[in-house]
């Protein structure tokens, strides 16, 4: 039995997925805990390319249990989309799929409103418009509608009317824009508890019977540390925890049932969306890893910004996770540069700090190194001993500053391309 936490360490799109897929080979159950489908999780499995919003990509291996855990917030529209894709292409998920019985519904109107309050804002966030910041708000006004509600139709509807009334007041009297139909908000829920009400069930209870039983557990982090509500670039962040937190919240395990924290990190950072981001590179640079690393946002298609390693980042996240292992991915998108930057610490008005919570970024000056880099492909590469030299170099300053052995190396897309340290 064994209980492993996977979370991003940095701004998202670590790489999660492909982790995730390769280590789900060890586990029995794989569990997402929060977020929505702002993720956009992709993974490569013989050149084909999949990208799960919602569903853990753990899916793909055909004997896995996977769960949408509590702490999600479940677009209903997009989780029908994605169940009829991975039957199309062949997988049978009817009795793999389990969904909380108290994960939220995303609504329509949380989505409209999600891009009305980007569109009139003095202070964009740069959301993902997937109406994830008001599904969460409704959940804290207790007026949001959960999975579980389906099978009482009377009380969801009366719910479901109740929530609409302050919802479509404020898209009457604050925007302008027409108001949602019960009829519309009814329909919907009610094809989702036709094609996936037998998935509902309380998952919570599911994990405790299977922990209880032997079975090893995987929980998925979509996001990042530091796009965490509370940890993160606050407000530049998502609305839910994607840090230790969220994952025992979000599950409903418990904090003795945790064995390992992973932390997936990119051998350099990239962010999407507005904020501080203090190892931003010029222009320049930039543009060559965004263009090596494909660094487009796989649920907006938006550029992502890109950087050079912050270890005062990771850092932190290692202390607010406890994560006692690190894996980075897409190192190969670092070949070809002559010097690697990495950030060693943060001055501050004159002085040295070695890290800091991240609502304070922005005042912080990055202080980088260059260490040297490396022209070799190394995509072909599956052991630390293949790696050159300059890479084993630059992975092993980066273990020895964070303090915490980096077990997983990745050196390109697909399923084989990750292997241990
Ligand atoms: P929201 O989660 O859609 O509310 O967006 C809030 C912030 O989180 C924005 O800066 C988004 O770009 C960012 N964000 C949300 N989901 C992801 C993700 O999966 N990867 C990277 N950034 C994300």
């Amino acid at each position: 039995m064994s209980c492993t936490v996977a979370i991003g360490a940095q701004w998202g799109d670590e790489g999660k997925a492909k982790m995730i897929d390769y280590l789900t080979r060890d586990v029995d159950i794989v569990v997402r805990y929060q977020g929505g489908a702002n993720a956009g999780h992709t993974v490569v499995v013989d050149d084909k390319k999949f990208v799960f919003h919602l569903i853990p990509s753990g899916i793909l291996h055909e004997d896995k249990v996977c769960i949408i855990g509590n702490g999600v917030v479940l677009d209903p529209v997009e989780l029908l989309e994605e169940i009829i894709l991975l039957e199309k292409k062949g997988y049978d998920i009817k009795d793999r799929l389990l969904i909380s019985d108290s994960a939220h519904f995303i609504l329509p109107y949380h989505k409209t409103l999600d891009s009305l309050m980007e569109n009139f804002s003095d202070e964009k966030i740069g959301t993902t418009r997937r109406g994830i910041g008001p599904c969460y708000s409704d959940k804290c006004l207790r007026i949001g509608l959960r999975t579980g509600d389906i099978f009482d139709l009377p009380t969801l509807e009366r719910r479901a009317e109740a929530a609409l009334k302050i919802k479509n007041l404020q898209l009457e009297n604050i925007y302008g824009e027409p108001p949602f139909a019960l009829d519309e908000i009814m329909g919907i829920l009610l094809q989702f508890k036709d094609k996936a009400g037998s998935m509902v069930i309380n998952t919570q209870e599911y994990l405790h019977n299977a922990i209880k039983d032997g079975k090893s557990v995987l929980l998925e982090g979509a996001q990042g540390h530091a796009l965490d509500i509370d940890h993160g670039t606050y407000p530049y962040v998502t609305s839910s925890s994607p840090t230790i937190g969220g994952a025992l919240l979000g599950s409903g395990l418990n904090a003795f049932d945790i064995d390992d924290v992973i932390g997936i990190t990119k051998a350099y950072v990239t962010r999407v969306g507005e904020g501080p981001f203090p190892t931003e590179a010029d222009e320049d640079d930039s543009e060559r890893l965004r263009v090596n690393g494909n660094e487009f946002g796989a649920t907006t298609g938006r550029p992502r910004r890109c950087g050079w390693f912050d270890l005062p980042l990771v850092k932190k996240a290692i202390q607010i996770n406890g994560m006692n292992k690190l894996a980075i991915t897409k190192l190969d998108v670092l070949t070809g540069f002559e010097k690697i930057k990495v950030c060693i610490g943060y001055d501050i008005k004159g002085e040295r700090v070695d890290t800091i919570c991240p609502s304070k970024f922005g005042k912080v000056k990055p202080l980088f190194i260059e260490m040297d880099g490396w022209n070799e492909n190394i995509s072909k590469c599956r052991s630390f001993a293949e790696l050159p030299k300059n890479a084993q170099d630059y992975l092993n300053f980066i273990e020895d500053e964070l303090n915490v052995p980096i077990t997983y190396i990745s050196v390109g897309p697909g399923r084989d391309f990750t292997f241990k340290k």
